[in-house]
């Protein structure tokens, strides 16, 4: 019988060095044998991509936060109907840089969309699909935010640091309040310190993660 698929997202506010990380744990699980999927949302599909940069222009600046709220879930839906699914089916670890967590932390926690409307919302996009663990990578707002805009400010980065303040309390409350899923692991310090309290976070799930 084959491995069980897992479900593991990344999650964090911009510039916390989610994708750098992202590509170091995908090479480290792979070498224990496993099929690695790595996704990044909004995106991972050829809808999805193109909803991606509607969100993401600078250009929209009209774009309501309701509007803002319903393309991040399309995206994730067809990603998670078309993707994700099928790879968990075969038991593949997927590897997701952003999921549903960021629609809490961004648009009710950020924009300030109300909280239970935006919960029901992410049950409708990832289709009911739970993660089976979610790392919240932690960083003083201030520091990833310079990271994060220091070749420019996408449309969400835009908002400026008081909103990724925010993001980073709305991720908190959730690492409180699903302790077993979602762990915040400190994301200072050097790339391959990072990586092992993440890998350290993943051994229940994935033997041999931390080795
Ligand atoms: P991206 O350039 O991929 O940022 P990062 O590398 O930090 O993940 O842009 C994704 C942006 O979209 C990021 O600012 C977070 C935001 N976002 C939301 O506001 N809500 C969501 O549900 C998701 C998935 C992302």
């Amino acid at each position: 019988m084959g491995a069980r698929g897992v479900f593991i997202t990344l999650e964090g506010a911009d510039g916390c060095g989610k994708s750098t990380q992202a590509a170091l744990l995908e090479t480290r699980l792979a070498a224990l044998g496993r099929e690695v999927v790595r996704l990044r949302e909004p995106g991972g599909t050829a809808i999805s991509e193109k909803v991606r940069a509607l969100l993401l222009d600078p250009a929209n600046e009209e774009m309501s936060p309701e509007c803002e709220l319903l393309l991040y879930e399309a995206s994730r839906a067809q990603l998670t109907r078309q993707v994700i699914e099928p790879a968990l089916a075969r038991g593949a670890v997927v590897l997701c840089d952003r999921y549903y967590d960021s629609t809490y932390a961004y648009q009710a926690g950020g924009r300030g969309l109300d909280e239970t409307l935006v919960r029901q919302s992410n049950v409708l996009g990832s289709c009911g699909r739970v993660p089976d663990r979610t790392l919240v990578l932690d960083l003083d707002p201030a520091t990833a935010f310079a990271r994060a805009t220091s070749g420019g400010a996408d449309r969400m980065e835009a908002e400026g640091l008081a909103f990724q303040e925010r993001v980073r309390a709305a991720y908190l409350r959730l690492a409180n309040e699903e302790p077993t899923r979602v762990r915040v692991v400190d994301a200072s310090g050097a790339e391959g310190e990072v990586t092992a309290r993440l890998l350290g976070s993943l051994e229940d799930l994935v033997p041999g993660a931390e080795r």
